[in-house]
């Protein structure tokens, strides 16, 4: 039995970490949950009985026995505080954009790279990827395996809830007539092609972090990829355009084989009777959806897809916590020496 932590359990994703973990029944014996001081005291019920809220500090790791701690907190506490718990020999699996780009920090989506993960000892830190990122992967991985990848251009449309509550507040507010808090112009009834900082080369940084994860996943900085980001007016659920050559031809019928047998990945591809991927059926799923697959006439060998998941399960809480499964399985068969 293990020991997990849960770090910024109060917020959007963290609470739903709690729900994944209890849902898919990890063998632990004691949650830790902590948060800012703000809610430290507060007890959130969780697996039948209350759990208090703790102060993230220093030392609130101390004589508790920690093996695993989620962290979705935001970069700045990630980057203050993954080291504190990776020192008292924690693995931690950190949601923010952080420790990403880390060489010595594995970048995992399990069924695309799970290997990755036996890379965790140098920093004792494993990194989830983007919202955006992790969506995109569970459907390119068996296109890239088998027809190898030229180049990707991906056009997002993301919800609210990827700004955690407070933005997930500016559109209930919103539609109210209140003035936005979290986004710096209304998001109701309206479109951000801005999510995250803008960046000196014109990017936002959440493009940045869509083109540099989506080479360290796959391992291949040949690869040729551009994106823009947008921010929509939807509660949950990310959908994304990806229009991506392949090095090889194609016959659409072997790439629908190919994305149907993927694990984590539905196919729902079927125009004539309106069968496509949609935020509102996707949401509160942990598989990612991919429909509208068609050529792309203009270039050759291209292709066209429409790509959708639940932001807070698959994109965030989902994954961490099938980080975390697939890190127990390798210790548990000896895969991996702890
Ligand atoms: P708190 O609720 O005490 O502020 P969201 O992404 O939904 O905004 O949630 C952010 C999460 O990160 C919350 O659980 C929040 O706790 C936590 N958090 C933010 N800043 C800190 C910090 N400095 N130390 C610990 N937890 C933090």
């Amino acid at each position: 039995m293990y020991n997990i932590a849960v770090v910024g359990a109060t917020g959007m994703v963290g609470r739903k970490f709690l729900e994944v973990l209890a849902e898919r029944k990890l063998p632990v014996a004691n949650y830790y949950l902590f948060a800012s001081a703000r809610s430290a005291g507060t007890t959130i019920d969780f697996m039948g009985k209350p759990h208090v809220v703790e102060e993230l500090t220093d030392t609130c790791f101390d004589g508790k026995d920690i093996d695993i701690a989620l962290f979705s907190a935001g970069g700045a506490t990630s980057l203050r505080f993954a080291p504190v718990a990776a020192e008292k020999g924690i693995v931690v699996i950190d949601n923010s954009a952080a420790w990403r780009m880390d060489p010595e920090v594995p970048l995992v989506v399990p069924e695309v790279n799970a290997d990755a993960i036996a890379d965790y000892k140098k920093k004792n830190i494993i990194a989830n990827p983007n919202c955006s990122t992790i969506q995109a992967m569970v459907a390119l991985k068996p296109l890239y395996d088998a027809y190898g990848i030229e180049r990707i251009v991906y056009s997002t449309y993301q919800a609210v809830s990827g700004a955690g509550m407070r933005g997930f507040e500016d559109l209930k507010g919103g539609i109210c007539g209140e003035e936005p808090q979290k986004f710096p112009y209304p998001i109701f009834a309206n479109c951000l092609p801005h999510i995250d900082v803008f960046l000196e080369n014109g990017y936002t940084k959440e493009e940045q972090k869509m083109i540099d994860e989506t080479k360290k996943i796959l391992n291949d900085q040949t690869l040729r990829v551009t994106a823009t980001t947008v921010r929509v007016p939807v509660f949950y659920g990310h959908s994304e355009s990806i229009n991506v050559e392949l090095k090889k031809p194609f016959e659409l019928e072997d790439v629908r084989q190919k994305l149907a047998a993927q694990p984590g990945l539905v196919v729902q591809d079927d125009p004539a009777n309106l069968v496509y991927p949609m935020p509102i059926t996707a949401e509160n799923r942990d598989e990612v959806f991919v429909g509208r697959i068609r050529r792309d006439f203009s270039v050759e060998n291209g292709m066209n897809l429409w790509v959708v998941a639940d932001n807070i399960r698959k994109g965030a809480a989902t994954n961490a916590v099938q980080i975390a499964e697939a890190l127990i399985q390798k210790w548990e068969s000896g895969e991996i020496k702890r």
